[in-house]
């Protein structure tokens, strides 16, 4: 990828996480982010570079599969214990963490065979004061570990234990090292978010300055400087929540120098490139083009029914016709893309090997390699329900901030076999009305994603004593927390009559309307 990522590399200051391939890292670094404090994850190879980069107030060493002895554990240089000592950064070993510390520190670490812990156990303080303050004793505790700490190194001491685990809780006060042999982040540890407060806060003394204002507020000068007094930028506005915020922070850092194109693929919803278009271009003042290449999209979709086939085709014309608009504004020497932290993370891959390159994301459907062009993204360092907050924040409308995730691929995903107009005309009727229906009764908050799916089978049915033989309507209504496991959903009675009725009798095409009733896995959440 020749183009340049120019965005900024983060903040100083707040918490460096080292991820020794924790299941739950990502969680660890929302909690101390939810204590408004910023965190930053890097894998062991480059943690003590991005030490030196960032100046952390401190450090917390993450859980991690392995074994601290075995010869593939990930490892970390030692010196950044010395570091972290000299410029005064507590450290905080989790689990794994917690070995690695001992193992470097003089401890001794071994296979726990009877003390192996997975699960809840009940912690028994010995030193309630510093950073188990305000922490119950008999609380619950959430482990999951196969090694235990054997014996300690000089200078740390015991503030807690449990009863197979006689080094629960440990520390050296001088040198300002702590480790906990369970997992502080996850919800099932009691008092879990104390201590990790007590950690960041208290002992580091972290300022808790990370807030949508002084988020907003940093992003905005970080777009200035980096874009300069002169610089124009274009940004693929899909009407999402991520590329939206995005728009309205770099519109915000430089006004009418930043050129919005929205794509019209002929696979929107109903109202959504209205909807785009009186917000950015008639509520926010932005440059927004719209092109409309639903002609195309259509073209190029017909006679195409495999999933794939569908997905390559839209997001390989997306590329031609947003490729074709960069170059028509000849002085944009900028990308703006509202890419997230979870897409940048650097982590240790499944197998326990660690991986020091940052995936190039793109999520406009992969750009191509010679637009040459800087990118611009301003929420790389930000999880979702940050970018939802900055939202809000922005003055983002609710409809906008918290709505429902759509595919890139939109309705042809949800349009089974070919997809065609009539088919997609039948289909944005349908998704109308569940949405309508749903959002009337606010019911729209306990579901994760509700739609209707186009099933081109004929099945029969009588319409004003005629008989019809027409396709089927299904309703897709799911909850789910990340999308990656979902359980369908039940609404009541009435509400599913009305959106089945009005279905019926207000959209062509369709003869029947079922619900789908599959939990994912083993069904995805789209039909394609
Ligand atoms: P599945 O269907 O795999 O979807 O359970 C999980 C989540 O991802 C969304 N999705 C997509 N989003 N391009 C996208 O941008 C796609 O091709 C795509 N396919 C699925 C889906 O709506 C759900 O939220």
């Amino acid at each position: 990828m020749s183009s340049r990522t120019a965005s900024s590399d983060g903040p100083r200051g707040g918490v460096l996480i080292v991820d020794f391939g924790a299941q739950y890292c990502q969680l660890i670094a929302r909690r101390v982010r939810e204590l408004g404090v910023y965190s930053r994850i890097t894998v062991p190879e480059r943690a003590l570079f991005q030490f030196e980069h960032m100046r952390p107030e401190a450090v917390i060493l993450s859980g991690g599969p392995r074994s601290v002895y075995a010869s593939d554990a990930p490892d970390l240089d030692p010196a950044i214990l010395e570091r972290a000592v000299a410029i005064g950064a507590p450290v905080l070993g989790i689990c794994y963490g917690l070995q690695w510390m001992a193992q470097h520190t003089g401890g001794k670490v071994t296979p726990a065979r009877a003390g192996a812990e997975y699960g809840r156990t009940e912690l028994e303080v010995v030193d309630a004061s510093g950073f188990l303050a305000g922490v119950r004793d008999g609380g619950i505790v959430w482990m999951s570990h196969g090694d235990k700490v054997e014996t300690l190194g000089p200078g740390f001491d015991v503030l807690a234990k449990s009863a197979p685990c006689p080094f629960a809780v440990v520390a050296d006060r001088k040198r300002r090292f702590f480790g906990l042999q369970f997992h502080p982040e996850v919800a099932h540890t009691e008092d879990g978010g104390q201590m990790l407060e007590n950690f960041v806060r208290q002992i580091a003394g972290c300022r808790d300055d990370w807030s949508p204002g002084n988020i907003a507020d940093n992003k905005v000068a970080a777009v200035k400087e980096l874009v300069g007094d002169e610089g124009e930028v274009v940004l693929g506005l899909s009407g999402g929540v991520d590329s939206s915020v995005a728009a309205v922070l770099i519109h915000r850092a430089i006004g009418a120098r930043l050129h919005c194109v929205f794509v019209d693929n002929g696979l929107l919803r109903h109202g959504e490139r209205e909807g785009v278009e009186s917000l950015f271009r008639d509520h926010y003042h932005m440059d927004l083009k719209v092109v409309d290449a639903s002609e195309q999209f259509l073209g190029e979709l017909a006679g195409v029914v495999d999933p794939e086939r569908k997905r390559k085709i839209i997001g390989h014309i997306f590329v031609d016709v947003f490729r074709a608009e960069a170059r028509s504004l000849r002085n944009a020497k900028f990308l703006g893309q509202g890419t997230l932290y979870p897409d940048v993370i650097e982590s240790v891959a499944a197998h326990g090997g660690a991986t020091s390159t940052i995936k190039s994301h793109h999520n406009v459907g992969g750009l191509p390699e010679d637009l040459d062009m800087t990118l611009v993204e301003p929420l790389r360092d930000l999880f979702k329900d940050e970018v939802r907050a900055l939202g809000r924040e922005l003055g983002l409308p609710a409809s906008l901030v918290d709505r429902q995730p759509f595919p890139g691929p939109g309705l042809a995903v949800r349009c089974l076999g070919e997809v065609r107009r009539e088919r997609l005309e039948s289909l944005r009727g349908a998704d109308r009305i569940v949405r309508e229906e749903i959002e009337k009764e606010g019911l729209q908050r306990g579901l994760w994603q509700y739609f209707a799916v186009y099933v081109p089978q004929k099945s029969v049915g009588v319409k004003g004593d005629a008989r019809v033989y027409e396709d089927v309507c299904v309703l897709r209504l799911v909850s789910s927390l990340d999308a990656m496991t979902a359980d369908w959903e039940l609404l009541p009675a009435a509400i599913l009559a009305r959106i089945s009725n009005r279905i019926l009798n207000e959209v062509a095409g369709f003869s029947r309307v079922c619900l789908d009733i599959s939990s994912k896995p083993p069904a995805t959440i789209e039909w394609e």
